[in-house]
């Protein structure tokens, strides 16, 4: 059963020793930063800061910062088994009697996935609106020192399609300007945007709300590359186990997490940019600043007693890898849906996210690495990868060094080298053009005579396994180890 709330999995987490207290008095500005990234890099635990000065509220950091903590939040022993029982419900039959028995659990679970909507919410016991609305009240982080000024880093944002009226949850982080409004910060490639751009084709606001600290399900999943469309709070339903609970707003006509520590409920007005950033960001470098629009609040709600959680993100490795390594893990077999030969991927954090993609596939045709480069590219957040290598099904691609060595050796450069053009993510700042630029697919496979490749490809070295069989006999009374 999931987390009733974000309080719950704190309590959890401090019952298996994954979070420590800070007591002493730290700063909101970069303070909170300095103690929580050298805490994240040495491995360590969430973080709960329970005394920033001039805040009545306590701020929780690096709470997904570990796999431990990534399985504790969907509740789960890996999050392969997310994956699985995922593919467990695309793969449901029912063509026999014992098969529709086994299935009455599941169509149970699918049941539990749909929020229920309630009259009273904890993230309503009190609220502010009109005049009384200030961001003030919350222990927002300057994170960096070169910040644009203080951001909320871990913002659930809620709007709805003004013609479809379905519903769309992202994480983008807002940058307070005052009191009343903040930035925006929806790439022009997110759901957000899409509802933005049709409510400014109609010359309307757009409504929307941001839950801060709902429970652990629903803040993974605004993170989560879910395709279009596809409800993020169904999908949290279904990493629960059991329903998300809504309240409507008390100033927008939006649905909020009810169990969410504060909500900011607001509009978005057509055609209104502002400067946003620059922002210390997932690439480890500052985001240039741009022009975005603006989130003015009608209403701030929150518990009585709030627990304000926050992120910072920077050179990774970042409480944000391990939310983006379960993406990878549990997205994975659903690629495989599309992409039935690719046997295995890893975005290594190094390459924040989406600029390096290793992938082994089951080689079946010419051409074939090329092919996967091709179809990633054109499958969802997908076309952000920057470097694509293609590399055998036996090549372990989640061992660095085994997959620097085949890089090395399998490759012709000039030969095995694709660069396409299309759109990069609104943080590569290496591209010429914002959301515009290049991408490189390296085809490391073994190449075939079908590809033009006459010369003989030579065996990879391994020893005879019966000379390996007498080693291991012998090994104990070597005294080498
Ligand atoms: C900590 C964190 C901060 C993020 N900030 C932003 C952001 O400011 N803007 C953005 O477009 N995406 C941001 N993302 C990525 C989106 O949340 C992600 O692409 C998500 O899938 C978007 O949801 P959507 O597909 O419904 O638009 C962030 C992700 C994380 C983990």
């Amino acid at each position: 059963m999931g987390y009733r709330n974000l309080q719950a999995f704190i309590a959890r987490l401090e019952q298996l020793g994954e979070l420590k207290r800070v007591v002493a008095p730290v700063s909101p500005r970069l303070e909170i930063t300095e103690i929580t990234d050298r805490v994240c890099k040495q491995g360590g635990p969430a973080l709960l800061f329970e005394q920033v000065p001039g805040y009545g509220m306590p701020v929780l950091m690096n709470a997904f910062g570990s796999m431990r903590r990534m399985c504790l939040a969907l509740e789960t022993d890996s999050l392969d088994a997310i994956a699985g029982e995922i593919v467990s419900f695309m793969e449901a039959e029912a063509n026999t009697l014992l098969k529709k028995l086994q299935l009455l659990p599941k169509l149970a679970r699918l049941g539990r996935m749909f929020p229920k909507t309630v009259s009273r919410a904890p993230c309503q016991e009190v609220v502010l609106s009109g005049d009384r609305v200030d961001l003030g009240l919350l222990p927002v982080l300057t994170c960096w020192p070169g910040d644009g000024g203080p951001f909320i880093t871990l913002p659930v944002v809620i709007t709805q399609h003004p013609e479809t009226g379905r519903r769309n949850v992202g994480m983008y982080r807002l940058q307070v300007y005052d009191g009343q409004t903040t930035g925006m910060h929806w790439h022009a490639h997110k759901g957000g945007a899409q509802h933005y751009r049709v409510a400014e084709a109609r010359g309307e606001r757009l409504p929307a709300a941001v839950a801060i600290g709902p429970d652990p399900a629903v803040i993974f999943a605004a993170t989560a590359p879910l395709p279009e469309d596809i409800d993020e709070i169904l999908f949290a339903g279904f990493l629960r186990g059991e329903p998300v609970e809504l309240v409507s707003c008390v100033t927008q006509p939006l649905l909020v997490p009810a169990e969410s520590q504060v909500v900011l409920e607001g509009y978005v007005e057509p055609g209104e940019r502002r400067r946003e950033g620059p922002f210390g960001d997932h690439t480890g470098y500052y985001s240039l600043p741009d022009d975005y629009p603006v989130f003015h609040l009608t209403a701030l709600t929150h518990r009585r007693a709030p627990i304000y959680p926050a992120t910072i993100v920077g050179r990774p490795p970042m409480e944000d890898c391990f939310l983006a390594k379960a993406t990878e893990r549990i997205f994975l077999p659903l690629i495989k849906k599309t992409l039935p030969e690719i046997v295995d991927l890893n975005l290594p954090v190094e390459g924040v996210f989406h600029n390096l993609a290793f992938v082994s596939i089951d080689k079946r045709y010419p051409g074939h690495a090329r092919k996967v480069m091709y179809a990633l590219w054109g499958l969802g957040q997908m076309m952000f990868t920057k470097i694509i290598v293609i590399f055998d099904k036996e090549v372990d691609v989640q061992d660095q060094g085994q997959v620097l060595w085949r890089l090395g050796n399998n490759v012709d450069p000039k030969r095995d080298t694709v660069f396409a053009e299309g759109p990069v993510d609104a943080l590569d700042h290496a591209a010429p053009l914002p959301h515009y630029g290049s991408k490189m697919g390296i085809d490391a496979t073994r190449k075939w005579p079908e590809e033009g490749f006459t010369r003989p490809w030579p065996e990879v070295i391994d020893m005879d396994p019966e000379i390996k069989r007498k080693v291991d006999e012998l090994w104990p009374s070597l005294g080498l180890t």
